[in-house]
């Protein structure tokens, strides 16, 4: 077996794809929360992608992928068999793992995969799991099984009302909420906008809350500055003082701003690269 290679790859939507790489001391010390960068070739981009899953006896990771710009567009075209030229972790702080008592787990597009190991090592601390999955549109939900064999309470809420109750995630924790479900504390991943109405919302109802920051990485050891982030009036670094962080003061509005500055760059690498490569997409 080859360093990185992708030893199963599978895909769970039109845009998002699971991957089972080699990466036997990476599984040896993964814990719940951290993430990984990953790059193609030795001057490719660096991917920082969450750890799903591992597996020490096997020596695998295991992770769930967007296709959204040039770089993970080029890995949703990689198959079973190739090698990532390198992959860096584990990184970043793992989540501190308790009896909180219930805790909620809200999970947004691939911000679902993103949550499913901090439900199972809460589950595993003897909390009640509450779990609420969004989507925009039923087809767009990945891991519903797996979610919900982990889950105490298990709600799936779409946009559309494709399937579970129409609306977003926040609807469904209002819903809960006014059931009489409580809820001790919440763990969020997702979109941007979708953490911080749902951080908002969650303290407004007695819940202590945490949101899983996704800003734009370079090196992801704390070292460029390139992942800052505002929590509670303070610079934190997401790569190694995060991911995951107390949500009721973080500065999500300047998040959004600076993980949109670069859209029209990405927007046209994106372009020339479906342009380069038009036989090799859509072929994985
Ligand atoms: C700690 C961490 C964990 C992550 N875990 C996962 C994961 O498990 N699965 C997964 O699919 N993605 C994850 N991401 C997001 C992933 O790293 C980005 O989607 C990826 O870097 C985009 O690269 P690209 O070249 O394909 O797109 P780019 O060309 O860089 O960007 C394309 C579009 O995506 C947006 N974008 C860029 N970077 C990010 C980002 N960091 N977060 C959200 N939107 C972004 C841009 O605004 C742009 O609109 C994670 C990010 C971080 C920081
Ligand atoms: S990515 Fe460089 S400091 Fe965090």
């Amino acid at each position: 077996m080859q360093k990185y290679q992708i030893l199963n790859k599978i895909n769970l939507s039109d845009t998002i794809s699971l991957f089972e790489i080699y990466a036997p001391l990476i599984a040896k010390s993964a814990k719940a929360g951290q993430f990984v960068i990953l790059r193609y070739t030795q001057a490719g981009e660096r991917v920082p992608v969450t750890l799903v899953d591992w597996n020490k006896e096997k020596g695998t990771i295991t992770v769930i992928i967007q296709a959204i710009g040039k770089s993970t567009v080029l890995f949703n075209t990689l198959k079973t068999g190739e090698c990532f030229d390198s992959v860096a972790g584990p990184l970043g702080q793992a989540i501190e793992i308790k009896n909180y008592g219930t805790a909620a787990v809200v999970g947004g597009g691939v911000g679902i995969a993103e949550i499913l190991p901090i439900a199972k090592a809460l589950k595993a601390a003897g909390n009640k799991i509450v779990s609420i999955l969004g989507a925009r549109t039923a087809n767009l939900l990945i891991l519903e099984k797996e979610m919900q064999e982990i889950s105490d309470t298990f709600v799936i809420a779409t946009d559309d009302g494709s399937k579970g109750q129409k609306g977003m995630v926040t609807d469904a924790l209002k819903t809960l909420h006014e059931n009489g479900v409580k809820i001790d504390a919440g763990f969020i991943i997702g979109p941007i906008p979708m953490m911080k109405f749902t951080a908002r919302l969650m303290v407004q109802l007695g819940i202590k809350p945490y949101a899983s920051l996704n800003p734009i990485m370079l090196d992801g050891t704390g070292m460029c500055g390139c992942c800052r982030v505002e929590v509670n009036g303070e610079t934190k670094f997401a790569c190694v003082d995060g991911p995951m962080f107390e949500a009721e003061n973080i500065n999500f509005d300047n998040l959004m701003k600076r993980t949109s500055e670069y859209t029209q760059e990405q927007k046209q690498k994106l372009e020339e690269f479906e342009k380069n490569h038009k036989c090799k997409i859509g072929l994985h």
